[in-house]
Order: C-alpha cells, then sequence, then structure tokens
C-alpha cells in the first residue's frame, strides 16, 4: 500500500468513527504531505457542511479591557508587562460598540477581556441585561476568564448565553511550564465544568505551537475535547509577544493548526470552530484557510479604533487599524472567495437550536 493510502485509511476511520488510536492520531498530526493534509482538510469540510451547509457565523468581538490580574507568561497583556497600554472600555462605549455591531448585522457579541476585577458581577450582568434588552435577538458570549460557580450563575441569570474559556493545555505538567504557579490547572478545568453544568455553551482550547507543546500534548487536548464535548473550540497557533520571556520563541505552525482543526471538526462534528485571528496573523490567508480545513466560525473586532491596537496578546495582530464596517465587509469577501457565505443569524449550537 502507498504510504499516502495508510494515511488516507486513517482519515477515512477518523471521519467514519470520530475515534483513533493516540499512534493513528501522532501520525497525522504530524504527516506534512500536502496530498495527505489536502485529504484531510476535505474530509473536514464535507462533515462540516453536511450539518452547516455553507453557512460561516459572525460574532462580533469587543475586546472590553486589558487589565489583567494573571500572568500568564505568553500573553502580552498579562500583570507582570509593565509596558502594555492598558485601558477599559465605559459601559456606555461597550453598549455602543454592540449597538453599531447589530446595525451591522452582528447578532452575537463576545465580550472579552483579562480578568479585571474592576468589572465586578454586577456591573458585568447590568451590561449584559442591557444588551439583552436592546437586542433580545443576539446572543451574549463571554471570554472573561477564570470566576467562580455564583458569578457564572449570576451572568448566565443575566442573560450571557455563552463562555468561551480555553483550558490552554490538557496537560497539567504542560500547564504548569506557561504558567506561574498562582494559576491552577484544576481551576481552570473546574471553571469548565461549572459552565457547562449552569447551561452555557461552552468553548474550550488551546494555542498550537506554544511553548514546550509537543504532539503528545496536542492528543491530551483531543482527548479532553473528545470526553467534555464544548460547543466551541477556540484554535490558534501561539504567536511570541516582544514583552514576554517567550519573545524569541517561534510561533506555531499555519499548518499544524489547520491538520488541528480538522481533527477536532472530524471528532466533534457539530463543533462551532472559529477560524482565528491568530491564523490570519501568521499566515494572510490563514482564516480561509481555517474554512477550509473545516471551521465555521469568524470574530471581526468591533472594539473602538481607539483601543484596538492596545490588545495586543500577541506581535503583529491584524485587523488593529480598521473600523467594524470595513472589516466585517473585508471578512465576507474573504470567506466568499473560499465558496462559503457569511451569515448574519445568531449560530447557536445545533443542539441549542430550538
Ligand atoms: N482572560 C480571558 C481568559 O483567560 O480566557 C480571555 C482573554 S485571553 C487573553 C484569550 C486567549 O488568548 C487565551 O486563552 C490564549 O489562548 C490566547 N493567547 C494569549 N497569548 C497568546 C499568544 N501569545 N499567542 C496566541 N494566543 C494567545
Ligand atoms: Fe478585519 Fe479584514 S477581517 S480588516
Amino acid at each position: 500500500m502507498a504510504l499516502t493510502d495508510k494515511y488516507k485509511n486513517i482519515i477515512d476511520k477518523l471521519s467514519d468513527t470520530s475515534d483513533l488510536t493516540d499512534e493513528e492520531l501522532t501520525l497525522i498530526l504530524e504527516c506534512e504531505d500536502e496530498e495527505v493534509n489536502e485529504y484531510l482538510f476535505k474530509r473536514a469540510r464535507e462533515v462540516r457542511e453536511s450539518i452547516y451547509g455553507k453557512d460561516v457565523y459572525i460574532r462580533g468581538l469587543v475586546e472590553f479591557t486589558n487589565y489583567c490580574k494573571n500572568n500568564c507568561y505568553y500573553c502580552g497583556i498579562r500583570n507582570g508587562n509593565k509596558c502594555a497600554e492598558r485601558y477599559r472600555l465605559s459601559e456606555e462605549e461597550i453598549i455602543s460598540a454592540t449597538d453599531s455591531g447589530y446595525e451591522l448585522g452582528f447578532r452575537t457579541f463576545v465580550l472579552q477581556g483579562g480578568e479585571d476585577m474592576y468589572f465586578t458581577d454586577d456591573k458585568m450582568c447590568e451590561i449584559i441585561r442591557t444588551i439583552k434588552k436592546n437586542h433580545p435577538d443576539c446572543a451574549v458570549t463571554l471570554s472573561i476568564g477564570e470566576r467562580e460557580y455564583d458569578s457564572y450563575k449570576k451572568m448566565f441569570d443575566a442573560g450571557a448565553d455563552r463562555y468561551l474559556l480555553r483550558h490552554e493545555t490538557a496537560n497539567k505538567d504542560h500547564y504548569e511550564m506557561i504558567h506561574p504557579k498562582e494559576m491552577s490547572y484544576e481551576h481552570r478545568m473546574q471553571c469548565l465544568k461549572n459552565l457547562k453544568e449552569i447551561g452555557y455553551q461552552v468553548g474550550c482550547g488551546m494555542m498550537i505551537g506554544s511553548p514546550y507543546q509537543k504532539t503528545h500534548h496536542i492528543v491530551n487536548d483531543i482527548r479532553f475535547i473528545q470526553s467534555f464535548k464544548p460547543e466551541m473550540v477556540g484554535i490558534g497557533p501561539f504567536i511570541p509577544h516582544h514583552d514576554t520571556d517567550y519573545k524569541d520563541e517561534p510561533a506555531g505552525s499555519a499548518k499544524l493548526t489547520l491538520r488541528v482543526l480538522s481533527i477536532v471538526r472530524l471528532v466533534l462534528p457539530e463543533v462551532l470552530l472559529p477560524s482565528t485571528t491568530a491564523l490570519g496573523t501568521i499566515d494572510p490567508l490563514g482564516r480561509e484557510k481555517g474554512i477550509l480545513a473545516g471551521a465555521n466560525v469568524v470574530m471581526p473586532n468591533l472594539s473602538p479604533t481607539g483601543v484596538r491596537n492596545k490588545y495586543l496578546l500577541y506581535d503583529n495582530k491584524i485587523c488593529t487599524g480598521d473600523e467594524a464596517a470595513e472589516c466585517i465587509r473585508c471578512m465576507s469577501l474573504r470567506v466568499q472567495k473560499v465558496g462559503y457565505n457569511v451569515v448574519t443569524s445568531r449560530g447557536d449550537h445545533i443542539s441549542f437550536n430550538v
């Protein structure tokens, strides 16, 4: 049997059963052969199209604070980076960003920020309630890090629908290498469980090519995703930031990121899978390639242009100068060019559609 046939058989098995052995996963993750990679992307596209057709969901991202109490070693807005210029949007600015996003067609707003305790549960609940009052047909997604069960519950009761909290790595040893000792792997994982129990549509996820990451760590991530069954998975390449200890580390590979996107699509066919800004940063056509590898979500930036270039998790981030309207137009064209359509529905996970 030709070598490529052996790999294609493994990919067929993955597509048919949504599962592989660790050895098979490792082979596919490490396979650089163009023909095999294209085959993997094609099978992932087929599965995605059988469920979500050619639709690509858009989420309006509002990066509302870059204050953060944490010190994740890889992150440009970590507390220890004294060079980061800090900002916080006012409640009015956040609401105004979502109001103009609504006019542009967005029906999901993602409020993302560092872990900024200025935004207490009460403040967050107030913001969520106002957005939901102004736009009852919209979904609100939060991405504000680790909080306790009661906080998550209050925000859910105030109307939040979804929550993104990347697990970062499903390997405790690896987690402890890239985070300071004050941060706990167990706590992050517990947060994910709590969010699910409360009833959020939950997104976990990881960086590809983060420092010290080996193929077996990605296998651990895939196993975690299979057992946790999140509604969303955020996957993007690690990109170094010049004010972190990892400034000289290499960025993650776009090709490996695409393979992981396809594998995640095949192990969890119904998942909502963003083609990330980080992927578009390391490859000018990264977001288009992500769509062609099975992703079905894009998240243009709705933050006011004045603060865009301050929410810098990594270097050379794209779309930091563009107005929201321009960004969505550009994104729609990019998606169309590869044969898909941006749609303005809420884009819930299929199991949450009533
Ligand atoms: N504070 C929230 C949290 O912890 O979930 C949300 C914001 S956090 C900055 C969003 C994500 O950015 C992290 O989960 C991490 O995976 C990603 N990130 C941070 N630094 C990065 C880097 N240097 N390259 C690529 N992604 C990065
Ligand atoms: Fe933001 Fe192209 S998607 S400018």
